[in-house]
């Protein structure tokens, strides 16, 4: 009995002092800019003249309580008007505001709300390292670029380009999708987007499209579409596409799997396992490319091509000047050693170039492996305790997101 009692000790006592080391770490790691130091997130808020941390609690829950009114219960108006009561100084904070407003229909308001913004940011003594988050004026009329397909490497890689709106988004959300011609002329299309005649038919000039892959488990918009353009190609999607009500009653005729690789010899694909987002990740060696969809999002001040919607929601979650982890997504992990593991292998291909399904090709055209080793590595350091305590302490910042997460998993069928 005394023994049993004595491992047990010993074995709390090692567990104990883990969670004490994580702790540790934690506290010197920014909770709402994954990747980076307390230090470089308070660097970056005395120079926006703000804690950006309390602007992204107040934030996040008006922007996702928009976005995803089915899943985050939230008073928006009320959640909205505390941002702006507690933060009254931030321009940060109008514009989350802005973009409520217009969301609940009320452009009036959110022209008004727009107007405080640009007004604190022309009274800033300096330029705010913020500030490329704004809008165009043809981007806050809602005016989107046309969609286009672009090469990215001659004769093998192409994107096509798509903006699209979505549920109560006022504004245009963007993707990329990817086609490679492989050596028999055939073309595989990873992440289908919605193409307009004209540019259908320049893809169809390009080759046979043989393949449609949809990579992730939330990428099923334009499914159903991309099956009525290309109706000679088999829909390789991921086994979540089954379960998620959106996208349960669309044909599949197969679903991605490490162990029976699509494409041997010619694109190399890893699953990231340990996340809910079920994301399958690419790399293809003839012309040291990484494709990746969601789990890293970019947003850069002066990189053209990323849009209004997407340059803000980067900003209230955590993803400024590069490339980052979104401040959300751990708790969306479900196994953090089989992530790590996932995310070690996706580095050691050491891409030259990466693209990715959120952001323009020339964000990461060359030296992607470096960029990305700054915004992930940290996860192949993260073991089990580590995570606990990092979830543990957004979950305590943002106790609401907790219940929502569980709301979310009981949906899924957990
Ligand atoms: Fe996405």
């Amino acid at each position: 009995m005394s023994l049993t009692l004595a491992l047990g000790g010993l074995v709390g006592g090692l567990a104990g002092l883990q969670l004490y080391q994580a702790g540790r770490q934690r506290a010197d790691r920014s909770l709402f800019y994954l990747g980076r130091s307390l230090a470089e997130e308070r660097a970056l808020s005395r120079a926006a003249g703000v804690d950006l941390a309390r602007f992204a609690v107040l934030a996040q829950r008006v922007v996702w309580g928009v976005l995803q009114p089915d899943l985050i219960r939230v008073d928006v108006a009320a959640a909205s008007q505390r941002l702006c009561t507690e933060l009254p100084d931030f321009f940060g904070s109008h514009l989350v505001a802005a973009f409520a407003e217009r969301a609940h229909g009320r452009p009036d308001a959110a022209d008004q709300a727009l107007g405080r913004a640009r007004a604190l940011l022309a009274a800033r003594p300096a330029e705010d390292p913020f500030a490329y988050v704004m809008p165009t004026p043809a981007e806050w009329a809602s005016e989107p670029p046309s969609p286009h397909l672009e090469e990215i490497v001659p004769d093998q890689i192409w994107r096509v380009s798509a903006y699209y709106t979505h549920g109560l988004c006022p504004f245009h959300e963007f993707a990329y999708a990817t086609l490679i011609r492989r050596p028999s002329g055939q073309l595989i299309l990873i992440n289908p987007v919605d193409m307009p005649p004209e540019l259908h038919a320049r893809v169809a000039q390009l080759g046979p499209v043989s393949h449609l892959v949809i990579p992730l488990k939330f990428h099923n918009l334009f499914i159903a579409g991309a099956q009525r353009a290309f109706p000679a190609a088999q829909t390789i999607g991921v086994a979540g596409h089954r379960k998620n009500p959106p996208s349960a009653h669309l044909h599949l005729d197969a679903v991605l799997d490490d162990r029976a690789p699509l494409f041997p010899g010619e694109l190399e694909q890893l699953q990231l396992g340990g996340h809910q987002f079920e994301e399958t990740v690419f790399f293809h060696p003839a012309t040291s490319t990484l494709i990746l969809h969601d789990l890293l999002f970019g947003s850069q001040p002066g990189v053209p091509g990323y849009s209004f919607w997407w340059r803000l929601y980067c900003f209230v979650f955590g993803v400024h000047d590069g490339f980052a982890i979104p401040s959300y997504q751990p708790m969306l992990w479900t196994n953090v050693l089989a992530l790590r593991h996932s995310v070690a292998r996706m580095l050691a291909w050491r891409p030259e170039r990466a693209l990715v399904a959120h952001a323009p090709a020339a964000a990461l055209a060359t030296g992607a492996h470096q960029r990305l080793e700054r915004a992930c590595a940290w996860i192949t350091q993260l073991g089990p305790a580590d995570y606990a305590v990092l979830v543990g302490a957004y979950f305590r910042q943002q106790p609401g997101f907790l219940r929502d997460l569980l709301r979310y998993l009981v949906r899924q069928g957990l």
